[in-house]
């Protein structure tokens, strides 16, 4: 929940982020997106913001293949002004037999890393190979929405892999990030009376990127 509206507010307050979903179509790819934060998150900004008549396209990449059946129902489930279609593709960023031949991605207008370099930071050296593969051949002009903990291991490295792969910074920062109080707390149920009010504010890093 929390992930999802930091994705949202980050989109929300980016001019060029924006723009993206005013276009007929638009094509995202969520890194390590599989609990599906990451398309919740745009799914929200693209409703508050009234978006309508765009094609959205999210290529959802995740080693966890149990999180491919929750995604394929959301359009129906959610029927908003927009058609979206979801598509969940299994990976582990440490084989490349499993991501080398997804194609369609690369052209994605917007790649999103929302706390996927912290998850995977441990075994960065077998990781790194997929994060330089998606930089350098996404097409010019792509943006990339970079979130995580703010911490410099993780952001250093973000930073680097975007360095030596052409990525230029549109916007970057670091803040105390809070969800939104419109976050429905009865849907916490019997957790909600059990343990109060959940963590609600976070120490986040983001980049905002596009690719040279
Ligand atoms: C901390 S979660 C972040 C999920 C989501 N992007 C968010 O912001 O809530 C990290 C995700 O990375 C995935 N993951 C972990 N190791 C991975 C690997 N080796 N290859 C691909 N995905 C991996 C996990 O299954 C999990 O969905």
């Amino acid at each position: 929940m929390a992930h999802a509206d930091y994705i949202m507010q980050l989109i929300r307050c980016d001019t060029e982020l924006r723009e993206l979903f005013s276009r007929n179509a638009v094509e995202i790819a969520c890194l390590g997106g599989g609990p599906g934060s990451d398309l919740l998150g745009i799914l929200k900004y693209m409703m508050q913001a009234g978006v309508r008549d765009t094609c959205l396209t999210c290529y959802i990449f995740d080693k966890e293949r149990a999180w491919g059946d929750s995604w394929s129902d959301i359009a129906r489930v959610l029927k908003p002004p927009f058609s979206v279609y979801p598509i969940f593709q299994q990976m582990d960023v440490t084989d490349s037999v499993t991501w080398k031949s997804y194609q369609k991605f690369l052209r994605a207008d917007l790649f999103t890393l929302s706390y996927f370099l912290s998850e995977v930071w441990r075994i960065r050296n077998q990781a790194k190979p997929f994060f330089s593969h998606c930089m350098s051949q996404m097409k010019k002009g792509s943006m990339v929405l970079f979130v995580d903990n703010n911490s410099s291991q993780f952001v250093d490295w973000f930073d680097e892999l975007a360095k030596h792969n052409g990525l230029n910074t549109v916007r970057e920062g670091s803040c105390m990030l809070a969800f939104s109080n419109d976050e429905e707390t009865k849907d916490l149920g019997p957790y909600f009376d059990k343990f109060g009010w959940p963590k609600r504010k976070s120490d986040v890093a983001y980049r905002i990127m596009r690719k040279a």
